[in-house]
């Protein structure tokens, strides 16, 4: 089959969820990834940050089908011989008392949200039903009902309602409002993104984060942070929190957790709010599996020994320096912004009315993969282990195709 009936056959059969672009990717190794035809493209988002370790990093793939052909799910009902092995690994690797295994993003925002309920019927006294979430406007942590209920998308929440009661928005990168909000004493935590990723790589002003989290401590309210995009050595340190020395009392994790092989997520706690949930009261079929536990351990250990923040780091200067000029040049591209390898550029609409979408077609057919995000911002996000020569082969690709588009389509001055 070619490219056009694989398109085809989602169109007719699945779900009209997405809008992907149009290319059908067959196989993936490292940064690279061929579609049916056999063409190569540069992969210029990572799975939305689920492959920071490359597509089908060999430790990990060998992690993944070793476990698979010996045991790959108990359920919680038994013990399995994985689990514990995990869960020291994990909560020694990031400093906490306890982890809470779970699959998917949403799920670990799911949970840390129930757990900072529980904590706050159990251990600070807030009227039964009372208690109370801040998020932040722009947040995306998924879509379940929960989710959408904090959204600020329209996208994201109309026509799913009724809604969750008990959460409560606030603007984001705001101290004085989250100031105003936290003198409500029902309030139990405040749980935010270190920089919006959805939203379009929204970076807060620097020390925002920390006195968050001081306002939030001196309240006796719980810091969480969705560490879920910006985690695992995404923003040039092992958690974008580490930027600002903040420990989160409740750390959600998830996506590279596995570096893409399989839904693996989790929830990280000190005691005195991990055991406020007691068996039975919260839980998943799969979380905790012994597959996702071997595939977690072997998908952390290659960010330390590839040194994935460092080069993070290094690249992502870099390339925020290169755009810059490029920004300085071209009337097109209005800005980049971002932290390490997260990173954006926003396009100007053109007289043709063609934008951020038809810059990511163009950039395709050249051989990067990237995607849209709110009409005219585009995501830079590739896998960390990113070579200099890929990333200055990626800035002459997004240079040209920038260049080509600003000459057949005129900018709309602002
Ligand atoms: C910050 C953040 N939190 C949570 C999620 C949800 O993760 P998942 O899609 O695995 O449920 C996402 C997904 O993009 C995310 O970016």
């Amino acid at each position: 089959m070619n490219s056009q009936e694989y398109i085809n056959l989602e169109d007719k059969y699945g779900a009209h969820n997405y809008h992907p672009l149009d290319v059908v990717i067959d196989h993936g190794k490292g940064v690279w990834v061929w579609d049916v035809e056999g063409k190569k493209y540069l992969d210029f988002l990572s799975a939305y940050s689920a492959v920071n370790q490359g597509h089908c990093h060999p430790k990990i793939i060998s992690a993944l089908t070793e476990q698979a052909q010996k045991l790959t799910l108990t359920s919680r009902a038994f013990y399995n011989s994985v689990l514990g092995e995990y869960e020291k690994f994990i909560t020694e690797y990031f400093g906490y008392d306890k982890v809470l295994p779970m699959n998917t993003g949403v799920e670990g925002g799911e949970t840390a949200i129930k757990l900072a309920r529980k904590w706050a019927y159990s251990v600070k006294g807030i009227e039964k039903n009372k208690a109370k979430v801040i998020f932040a406007e722009g947040n995306f942590w998924g879509r379940t009902l929960a989710a959408v209920s904090s959204s600020t998308d329209p996208d994201c929440y109309e026509g799913f309602g009724p809604y969750m009661p008990g959460f409560e928005i606030i603007p984001y990168n705001n101290l004085q409002a989250l100031e105003k909000a936290l003198e409500d004493s029902t309030v139990c935590a405040f749980m935010v993104e270190p920089i919006q990723g959805e939203a379009g790589v929204v970076v807060p002003a620097q020390g925002y984060l920390k006195k968050a989290y001081d306002l939030c401590t001196e309240k006796n309210v719980l810091f969480i942070a969705d560490e879920v995009q910006t985690g695992l050595c995404r923003t040039g340190k092992m958690l974008a929190c580490d930027h600002e020395n903040v420990k989160p009392d409740i750390l959600i994790l998830g996506k590279a957790l596995s570096g893409g092989a399989m839904p693996v997520s989790a929830v990280l706690a000190d005691d005195d709010i991990m055991l406020t949930i007691k068996p039975g009261q919260h839980g998943s079929t799969f979380g905790g599996n012994p597959l996702a536990g071997k595939v977690g351990i072997a998908a952390l250990k290659v960010l330390k020994e590839e040194k994935l923040a460092e080069n993070a780091e290094k690249l992502g200067d870099y390339f925020r320096q290169e755009m810059q000029k490029i920004v300085d040049e071209l009337d097109i591209v209005t800005l980049v912004r971002g932290k390490g390898l997260l990173n954006a550029i926003v396009i100007k609409p053109t007289k043709t009315g063609k934008i951020a979408w038809d810059v990511c077609v163009e950039f395709k057919e050249m051989g990067l993969l990237a995607k849209p995000t709110h009409g005219d911002i585009i995501r830079f996000a590739p896998p960390l282990i990113i070579t200099k020569d890929e990333i200055d082969w990626a800035i002459d690709t997004i240079k040209n195709v920038l260049m080509k588009f600003e000459e057949e389509n005129i900018p709309v001055q602002a």
